[in-house]
């Protein structure tokens, strides 16, 4: 087992560049998360990795095996790369029977048809379809059909698999379910993965790794709890979690600490800002840190509470001042009127 190391790409698609230089490793037996917004790049990466997609400039490889490097003009094609990929639209043949599905790939590979049906038979129980071998696209539902889009790419045996978006066709419900379900079939296999997805709490439920691209660069990369709780830039605090945005401006930086200035009041935080006070700060604060309190005290602001919103497992509450508006959790609905909102200093970062 070796990593698949990409190094550098750069990549356009008419007159745009799309990938900047990008550079990512994915670790033997690891899930890497490929994160972003919308036109980041998640899926011309991908597609570049698997071959479908013709960089200029970088170099991809699994160990010793180079499948793209601009410099010595060596370019594989997607066959011969042999990694498994997944689209985000399924795209099943719908007239051809789950067992037929996975072993397309494999009869215009000629393979034996003994080693065929072993090899199909093997990823479809694997996947818990072995049962449904006979059935139609049609007669899936749509987790099942998910499933069969799997096992396409797992039946070639793959180092890595690439999966875009897999489960963004299901319902919120199931691809809860689906993504521990995909999670625990990567690690039981001991595959390698890519995952994109847009979703962050998926990207973090997924992957050992996560990668965040932003405008095809990679914008941070780490663990997700590194992601999550250390962001190096607002883009990253922005992107990952649900936060509260508190415009001010910078008092005073210091030993890693900044001071905001909001509604002429004094926050205080963690520095992700090089900048000279008196200028424009931004404070992040992730909504599940909000505190609420019912006296004035360090880094509080007084705020209305506007509308408690009952979420099942907890409340969720609606603060605002002039035209700021703080949202927070809370396990019991508080009264209407005036608070003390809460920015605990070790949770709030100053931008
Ligand atoms: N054939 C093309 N020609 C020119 N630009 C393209 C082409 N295909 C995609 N793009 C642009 O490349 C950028 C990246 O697209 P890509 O599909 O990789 O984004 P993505 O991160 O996968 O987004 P999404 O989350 O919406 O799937 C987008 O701005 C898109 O408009
Ligand atoms: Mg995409």
């Amino acid at each position: 087992m070796v990593d698949l190391v990409v190094n550098d790409l750069k990549l356009r698609l008419g007159e745009n560049e799309i990938l900047k230089g990008v550079s990512l490793n994915v670790p033997a037996g690891e899930v890497v998360a490929l994160l972003g917004p919308s036109g980041s790049g998640k899926t011309t990466l991908l597609r570049a990795v698997a071959g479908l997609e013709q960089p200029h400039a970088g170099r991809i490889a699994i160990g010793d095996n180079v499948f793209f490097d601009a410099a010595r003009k060596v370019e594989l094609p997607a066959e011969q790369r042999g990694l498994g990929l997944v689209f985000q639209s399924y795209a099943l043949w719908p007239h051809r029977s789950v067992f037929d599905n996975v072993a397309y790939g494999l009869k215009l590979r000629n393979m034996p048809a003994t080693e065929i049906k072993t090899r199909v038979e093997k990823t479809l129980s694997q996947i818990g379809l072995g049962h449904l071998a006979a059935r139609y696209p049609h007669q899936l539902s749509g987790g099942q059909q998910q499933r069969v889009a799997i096992a396409r790419a797992l039946v070639y045996e793959p180092p890595v698999i690439l999966l875009d978006e897999p489960l963004s066709n299901l319902d919120a419900k199931l691809r809860e379910e689906a993504r521990a379900w995909l999670r625990t079939l990567i690690v039981t296999l001991g595959l390698s993965a890519i995952h994109v997805t847009h979703d962050q709490v998926e990207a973090m439920a997924i992957a050992d790794r996560v990668v965040l691209l932003d405008n095809g660069l990679v914008a941070q990369e780490g663990t997700p709890t590194s992601l999550y709780n250390e962001p190096a830039t607002l883009f990253a605090a922005e992107f990952m979690g649900s936060n509260n945005r508190l415009d001010g401006k910078l008092m005073e930086t210091a030993g890693g600490r900044a001071t905001i200035d909001v509604f002429g009041e004094k926050l205080s935080g963690h520095a992700r800002t090089q900048a000279s006070p008196g200028s424009k700060a931004i404070g992040i604060i992730r909504l599940e840190r909000v505190r609420c309190a019912s006296a004035p005290g360090p880094n509080r602001l007084k705020m209305e509470l506007k509308a408690p919103m009952y979420l099942g497992e907890r409340w969720e509450l609606v603060f605002t001042r002039d035209n700021v508006t703080v949202r927070a959790y809370a396990n019991a609905p508080l009264q209407q009127g005036e608070h003390y909102v809460e920015f605990p200093p070790e949770a709030l970062w100053v931008f």
